[in-house]
């Protein structure tokens, strides 16, 4: 079994609807049946949990909960606008014992400057951008492909 967990932050549910030029017309629901199609050709025995957020604790209590989840054997995180304020979900996501990989759909090195600084990014192993609705395939591939064993 591999098991993974992808959390997203606030406003990710709002894709579909928001900003289409930047993240595109799909909506969360459709990433992740998407998402779960493409990989299962990749992966066998694969299991993914989705949890998503606005509230920046609700995430921090849902790392800390996956930290001493053993049974994990991997986190995906895009922690959308808190990944350029919170020191919270940075200091929550060295808790981790197995490998973070974070994703953004835009690639915000293009973006606003505010985005440049990236707090969380600070304390994961990978960070994916600009891979829109594919971002959560290549981030769980990049957990998958640099596993242990
Ligand atoms: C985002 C990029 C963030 O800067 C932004 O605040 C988001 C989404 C992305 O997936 O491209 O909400 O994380």
């Amino acid at each position: 079994m591999f098991k993974i967990l992808i959390i997203n932050g606030p406003n990710i549910n709002m894709l579909g609807k928001r900003e289409k030029d930047i993240y595109g017309g799909h909506t969360l629901q459709e990433i992740q049946d998407s998402t779960k199609k493409v990989l299962s050709e990749y992966i066998d025995h694969l299991e993914i949990e989705w949890f998503q957020s606005n509230i920046e604790g609700e995430i921090i209590n849902e790392i800390q909960k996956a930290s001493s989840n053993n049974k994990l054997n991997g986190l995906v995180i895009n922690p959308a606008a808190y990944t350029h304020t919170s020191v919270g979900i940075h200091d929550a996501l060295k808790l981790m014992k197995v490998p973070v990989c974070e994703v953004h759909l835009s690639n915000t090195f293009q973006r606003e400057d505010f985005r440049k600084e990236r707090i969380t990014s600070r304390s994961v192993n990978f960070a994916l951008e600009g891979l829109g609705k594919n971002a959560y395939i290549n981030g769980v591939l990049a957990l998958w492909i640099n596993r242990e064993n």
